[in-house]
């Protein structure tokens, strides 16, 4: 699949909208994510209006890719599952659901970059000026938007064969 190739970190956007049509594709891909006991522990929150948008720019002042995307996804874990809640488990299927979309994303002809959330001061702001519940853990940033390069989404290959252990390491 080419557009594992293509996908980078894409940080520099025009300030033209993302159409729903393809909000609604990347939504779906993330969804379609393996997950452990199919347990599908994630959540979107869309951040695609003014004022929305505004509060998280105001917050990451220095980043310039925050500034320009036209959407931001907050990637939400939920932990109220009936099952129990495994988070070695469940923070795999949130890597497996972001990669999900990142790719939508690239085959879509857009650019996307991942912000890390950690406990602490970003997570803190995401719960208060988004009214995050307790039992939802805002886990990752996805700025989306139409690269200002169209060459953003280019192949660099980081095949290392010193990597792979065969049969035992
Ligand atoms: C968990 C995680 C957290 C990341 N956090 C940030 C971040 O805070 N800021 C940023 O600019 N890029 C961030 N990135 C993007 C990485 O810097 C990027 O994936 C890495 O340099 C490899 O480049 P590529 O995505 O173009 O392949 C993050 C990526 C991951 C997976």
């Amino acid at each position: 699949m080419n557009t594992i190739n293509l996908r980078r970190s894409v940080r520099s956007f025009t300030n033209q909208r993302i159409e729903d049509d393809k909000i609604d594709k990347i939504l779906r891909a993330a969804m379609q994510a393996p997950s452990g006991s199919n347990q599908q522990p994630w959540e979107f929150l869309v951040l695609s209006n003014a004022d929305s948008l505004s509060k998280i720019r105001n917050f990451f002042p220095s980043s310039t890719f925050i500034q320009e995307a036209p959407l931001i996804i907050v990637v939400l874990e939920t932990t109220d599952s009936k099952l129990p809640y495994f988070p070695y488990f469940s923070h795999q299927s949130m890597g497996a659901c972001i990669e999900n979309l990142l790719l939508e994303v690239t085959h879509l002809g857009l650019g996307a970059c991942w912000v890390g959330v950690m406990k602490g001061e970003r997570e803190d702001f995401l719960r208060q000026n988004f009214a995050i519940p307790d039992n939802i853990n805002p886990f990752a940033i996805i700025a989306v938007g139409h690269p200002t390069n169209k060459d953003a989404n280019k192949f660099i290959d980081r095949y290392n064969a010193s990597k792979i252990h065969y049969n035992s390491y």
